[in-house]
């Protein structure tokens, strides 16, 4: 595979260009899927790229040795034609994990996996709960004057971010420029004003929180990485408490959206889960993964030599996508009726929501918990929750990261 043979040129390989408002993934995914196994894409500011659109071939780049992390290794960094102003900077350009390879990136997720802990999770879940049920009980007083809330604005956002501004130690009153910071980042239908400024405020956001966590710490995991020996350099952990800040709430806001969304359309399974038991809610969540999987694209994969996949060349030094939503509904891995949302449906076979590999998520424990916690006691609350708006006109959030809704108007019942 490593070999390219008689591949085509990349002129016969289908253009697709990816929407940067973000406004139909799914749809979007289908269309990559059936443009072929290999598909060239244009990103913001006209820059090409790579997306492998069948599970396997993802789980094959994502676990392959000569594929590099780093964005140093991308053509397009060398040549000045990502400029930092690209929307897509702000997910390109980072020093931390999820951009190191081999023995680096083992050095940089080792103190993270090390306090990071299973048990340091589960210690969490009382504290979810509590949060959960104090945004729940302020949920109807956010009701316009015809009775509909925005639960994204005041359950999927917030419950997230409270979390994981807690287990970072960041004060309660950072949560809005830390919440506009990820959102900046994520987002592609950014200006360049928009980008740079965000740019400029992130290191001065991370400095100001380490600094405050030096002097003062706490029972948090910044203080704890603060401490720990194993020598991560300033730039390093700021970079480390980036990843985690925005990893660890940005999806789960989209998961947490996206279950909500996939139950009310699906009104039956809803029902089958009211009656059901606690382990519905877990199966509920894990076809939401697979079904609807709040990262749609993830870029950042570059090629050390020419690579051969599905019979295509891709040169060294290009950028190749990791569509997590295209391969999430592929009938190869997931049957005939992978497009539909089935709760009941056997773990056939995994599903690549969290990647795999080396960099496979380091947060699956806690969003799953999350939106285990979420989905129970918010429809505990309002079993006749229902939509209020037209399920396919929902605004997206404008990214061709983000897979989600970018609010969710419901009446509560
Ligand atoms: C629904 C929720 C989540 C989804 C769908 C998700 C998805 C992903 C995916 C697809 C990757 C791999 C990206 C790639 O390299 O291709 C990843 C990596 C990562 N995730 Fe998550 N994530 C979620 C929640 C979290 C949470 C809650 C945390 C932490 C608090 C977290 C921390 C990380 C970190 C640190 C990495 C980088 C790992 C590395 O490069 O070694 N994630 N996530």
């Amino acid at each position: 595979m490593t070999t390219p043979s008689t591949a085509p040129s990349t002129g016969d390989v289908p253009v697709v260009t990816l929407d940067p408002t973000g406004a139909d993934h799914m749809g979007e995914a289908a269309r990559l899927r059936a443009a072929g196994p290999v598909v060239r894409v244009v990103l913001p500011g006209g820059l090409h790229a790579w997306a492998l659109t069948t599970h396997a071939l993802v789980g094959e780049l994502v676990r392959h040795e000569r594929v590099s992390k780093d964005w140093r290794d991308w053509t397009a960094v060398k040549t000045g034609e990502l400029t930092d102003d690209n929307p897509i900077i702000g997910m390109i350009k980072v020093t931390n994990m999820v951009t190191a390879n081999g023995a680096e990136h083992h050095r940089l997720r080792r103190p993270v996996t090390r306090t990071f802990t299973s048990r340091r999770v589960q210690a969490l879940g009382p504290g979810i709960e509590a949060t959960a049920a104090e945004l729940l009980d302020a949920l109807p007083a956010h009701a316009d004057a015809s009775g509909v809330v925005d639960l994204r604005a005041h359950l999927s956002v917030p419950l997230p971010m409270r979390v994981i501004c807690e287990l970072l130690g960041v004060p309660d009153d950072q949560q809005a420029r830390l919440r506009h910071l990820v959102d900046t980042i994520f987002r592609t239908d950014t200006t360049p004003e928009q980008v740079t400024a965000v740019q400029e405020d992130i290191p001065r956001f991370l400095g100001e929180l380490i600094a405050l966590r030096t002097r003062e710490p706490g029972d948090d995991l910044t203080s704890a990485l603060v401490a720990d020996p194993s020598g991560l350099s300033g730039e390093e952990l700021a970079g480390t408490l980036w990843v985690l800040l925005t990893a660890g709430h940005e999806t789960t806001i989209g998961l947490i959206t996206n279950a909500v969304r996939a139950l009310l359309t699906h009104p039956a399974q809803l029902a089958a889960v009211l009656d059901g038991t606690d382990d519905d809610w877990a199966r509920v969540v894990e076809e939401v993964l697979r079904w609807d999987p709040p990262i749609g694209n993830f870029l950042a994969r570059y090629p050390l030599e020419d690579l051969e996949f599905a019979g295509v060349t891709i040169p060294a030094g290009d950028a190749i996508m990791a569509p997590y939503t295209a391969v999430a509904r592929d009938p190869e891995q997931h049957g005939p009726d992978a497009h539909l949302f089935d709760i009941s449906r056997e773990p056939r076979a995994k599903h690549l929501a969290f990647g795999d590999g080396p960099h496979v998520c380091l947060g699956p424990h806690l969003a799953r918990l999350e939106t285990r916690i979420a989905l129970k006691a918010l429809f505990a609350r309002h079993p006749r929750l229902e939509l209020a708006a037209d399920p396919a006109g929902l605004p997206p959030v404008a990214s061709l990261f983000t897979n989600s809704a970018s609010s969710l108007p419901v009446r509560l019942g």
